[in-house]
């Protein structure tokens, strides 16, 4: 065929092109315009020719291969365009994902529970620091300086003076006992608060042990509170927070701002009390310290002793929080693991 009729066969098949995705486009350009591609060829071919043939195709091909280099960007140009466009319309008319909320921390679960449950027997929340001074952490809570008993909660010190501990030190809580003491020497009985906070001791019980944990403390102060009383509180308390067949029992203790004392245990609701490896086989779990307000502490706090009593006790919101969920290692509750925390989603 004469170079002249190729030229318009090719036009018109450059023309005619369509293309619907990348792939047919580089089909077409392999077609056309790669090394071996038809027009290309056509140049090849065009170089033998005589010089005066030359002058008469040189134009005609030259705008052939144009056309077909701007059919194929065209097609390039329409194809990106409509996919931006479909993101956008895909963007814009899609239902939303839902929106995830996650979840509460089991501590915080188990700390407002707590809270719920003393609120309906007319506790409220009462807050104070966490870098307290000694004299409301331990003072006013009867230990003496230098008491065996300051041992059992052993802290780290912001201020301190050398030698004796004094009143004066800084440090970092050890109890929320504190917060009653503030509230003691601040406000008139009656009193009936919950201290929720987080609280620390110099306890290093292996390398990766966290030094501090959780409470909720609890102080009755009115006129003819009795041991009765804190009993039928926590009693209620262990019912409507681990089901109403637990039972408790309160064993003797020594706390330096309770007398008497005592520790709280509830029939463990593993076994129904028969005794498994979770209770060590008796049939009880310890949850928490109790005790009738020394009157020491009364009247180191101004309140008269001979008018009023009083009952605290207090909680470890881990130690709850690992009854409740059975968390196997307490140091899941501080190591941030998503995969530990949306087990509580919902909840
Ligand atoms: N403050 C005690 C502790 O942290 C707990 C407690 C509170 C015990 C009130 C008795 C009464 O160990």
């Amino acid at each position: 065929m004469a170079m002249q009729e190729r030229i318009q066969e090719l036009k018109a098949q450059v023309e005619a092109m369509k293309a619907n995705n990348l792939d047919e486009i580089e089909a077409l350009r392999i077609k056309y315009l790669s090394k071996k591609g038809e027009i290309t060829s056509l140049f090849n071919e065009f170089r033998e020719i005589p010089k005066e043939e030359k002058a008469l195709f040189g134009q005609p091909l030259n705008q052939l291969r144009q056309l077909a280099e701007a059919r194929i960007n065209e097609f390039k140009e329409q194809l990106s365009a409509l996919s931006a466009q479909a993101v956008v319309r895909e963007d814009l008319t899609r239902t939303p994902d839902p929106i995830r909320l996650g979840a509460r921390h089991p501590l915080s679960l188990v700390r407002e529970e707590i809270i719920d449950i003393f609120s309906r027997i007319g506790f409220t929340v009462a807050d104070g620091p966490e870098v307290e001074d000694d004299k409301h952490v331990f003072s006013l809570l009867n230990f003496a300086p230098e008491h065996p008993a300051r041992d059992m909660q052993d802290t780290f010190f912001i201020e301190k003076e050398e030698g004796i501990q004094k009143p004066t030190d800084i440090l970092l809580r050890t109890h929320t006992s504190s917060v009653q003491t503030r509230v003691m020497t601040t406000q008139k009985p009656p009193i009936r608060i919950l201290c929720p906070g987080r609280v620390y001791r110099n306890e290093a019980i292996s390398a990766r042990a966290h030094c501090f944990f959780h409470q909720v403390e609890g102080l009755y102060i009115d006129k003819n509170v009795s041991f009765a009383d804190l009993r039928q509180a926590l009693l209620y308390f262990a019912k409507e927070m681990f089901g109403p067949e637990t039972k408790i029992r309160l064993r003797p203790s020594y706390f330096p701002f309770t007398e008497p004392s005592a520790e709280m245990d509830i029939s463990c609701d593993l076994c129904g009390g028969k005794g498994c490896a979770f209770c060590k086989g008796t049939g009880w779990v310890e949850i928490l310290g109790c005790g009738m307000v020394d009157p020491n502490v009364l009247e180191a706090c101004g309140i008269d002793s001979k008018v009023y009593t009083g009952y605290a006790f207090g909680m470890g919101v881990e130690r709850i929080a690992n009854l409740k969920y059975r968390v196997k290692d307490l140091r899941l509750f501080s190591e941030n693991d998503v995969r530990f925390l949306n087990q509580f989603e919902g909840c």
